[in-house]
C-alpha cells in the first residue's frame, strides 16, 4: 500500500460497498461472491443528501462521473476506504479531502481510449457532413425532390487540417485515427511529445492561438480542473476560421458553452459537435434549437464492450483496497 493510506485488510473493515448506479448484473454478482453490496438498480441519481446516507457503513464505493464526493459527503463517511470511479476522469471527488481522509481514490485509464476516440470521430463527421440534420429532414417527410446538387453542402474531412488540444491517450487516439483521412494533424500540449513521438505519430506541434487559426476540426480533448475551465471561450473560438468545428468530447466547463453558443448563432463558425456541456445534464437551452451543432449526452466511452471493461477494472480497483493490496488505478 502507498505511504499513508493504512493497509486495512477487509477483516478490519465493514463488508459493505456501494455501487451508486445500475451497472451490469455479472459485475454486481462477482462482487456480492466478497461483499455486501448495495446496488442503485433503479440508476436513479441519489442527491448528495441520499448519497449519504446510504453512504452508512460502507467501506468502497463505486462511483459515476455524476456522483460529487466533496468534503461535506466525505464527512459523513467514516468508514469509506476507497472511491473507484468507473472513469478516467474524476473531477466529481475532491482527491486532496481524500488523501486527507485516508480514503484511495482509483479510476479507470487506457481502457477507453479507442471507444471515445470513435465518438469523437463520430461527431466530427456528423457536425462536418451535417448528418443529424438530412436525417431530420428525411424524418420529417421535407425530402420532396429527389437530388439537390445543394442539398446539405459540408466540409470535407479529407486532407483537412485536425488539432487536437490535450495530446494523452485519447488524444493521441483521436490522432492515429486522422491518418485514414490523409490529414495534417496539429497538437497543442502542456507537454510536447519528443522529436521522435511526433515523427512516429506524423503530428505537429502547435502553439495553442496558431493551432486555433489553423486548423479545420477543433478537438478538446483536456480534462477538467480550474486550470482549463473556459480553456475554450470567446477569445479563442474567435481566433478559429469561420468554416471551422469545434469537437468537445472531454468534459463540460472546458468549453464556455455561453460563448460557444453564441458563436453557433452568430455563425462565427460553421459548427459543432459535443458529448459533455456545464451543468449536465441541463445545457444552454439554445444548442437545441441550433441545426449547426450535433448533440450526444455524455456517451464517450459507451461501447457495452468497453462499459463491461470499467466496470471490472472498478470492481478490481475498489477489492485490492479493500484486501490491503495496491490497486491497478491509483490517483492518490
Ligand atoms: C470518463 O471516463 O471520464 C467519462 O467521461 C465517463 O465515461
Amino acid at each position: 500500500m502507498r505511504d499513508g493510506f493504512a493497509a486495512s485488510t477487509i477483516e478490519s473493515l465493514t463488508r459493505k460497498v456501494l455501487i451508486t448506479r445500475g451497472i451490469f448484473p455479472e459485475v454486481v454478482e462477482a462482487l456480492s461472491r466478497r461483499f455486501e453490496v448495495v446496488h442503485n438498480v433503479e440508476d436513479r441519481p441519489w442527491p448528495p443528501d441520499e448519497l449519504a446516507s446510504r453512504m452508512a457503513g460502507v467501506s468502497g464505493a463505486m462511483a459515476t462521473v455524476m456522483d460529487r464526493f466533496d468534503e461535506p459527503l466525505l464527512a459523513r463517511c467514516p468508514d469509506l476506504r476507497v472511491i473507484s470511479n468507473i472513469a478516467v476522469g474524476y473531477n466529481n471527488i475532491d482527491v486532496p479531502a481524500c488523501t486527507r481522509r485516508g480514503i484511495r481514490v482509483t479510476n479507470t485509464p487506457g481502457v477507453l481510449d479507442d471507444t471515445t476516440a470513435d465518438l469523437t470521430w463520430s461527431l466530427l463527421m456528423a457536425a462536418a457532413r451535417r448528418i443529424a440534420e438530412a436525417d431530420a429532414f428525411v424524418r420529417r417527410g421535407d425530402w420532396k425532390i429527389a437530388f439537390g446538387e445543394q442539398y446539405f453542402l459540408g466540409q470535407d474531412i479529407h486532407h483537412a487540417t485536425i488539432g487536437i488540444i490535450g495530446m494523452g491517450r485519447i488524444g493521441q487516439a483521436v490522432a492515429r485515427r486522422a491518418r485514414g483521412f490523409d490529414m495534417r494533424v496539429l497538437y497543442h500540449n502542456r507537454t510536447r511529445l519528443s522529436p521522435d513521438e511526433e515523427a512516429r505519430q506524423g503530428v505537429e506541434y502547435a502553439e495553442r492561438d496558431a493551432l486555433l487559426a489553423r486548423s479545420d476540426f477543433v478537438v478538446v480533448m483536456a480534462p477538467y480542473s480550474p486550470a482549463t475551465h473556459h480553456l475554450i471561450g470567446a477569445n479563442e473560438i474567435a481566433k478559429m476560421k469561420p468554416t471551422a468545428i469545434l469537437v468537445n468530447t472531454a468534459r463540460g466547463g472546458v468549453v464556455d458553452d455561453a460563448a460557444l453558443v453564441r458563436a453557433l448563432q452568430e455563425k462565427r463558425i460553421a459548427g459543432a459537435g459535443l458529448d459533455v456541456f456545464e451543468g449536465e445534464p441541463r445545457l444552454a437551452p439554445e444548442y437545441v434549437t441550433l441545426q449547426n451543432v450535433v448533440l450526444t449526452p455524455h456517451i464517450g466511452s459507451a461501447s457495452r464492450a468497453t462499459r463491461i471493461i470499467m466496470c471490472n477494472t472498478a470492481a478490481d480497483n475498489m477489492t485490492a483496497v479493500l484486501e490491503g493490496r495496491e490497486p491497478a488505478n491509483p490517483v492518490n
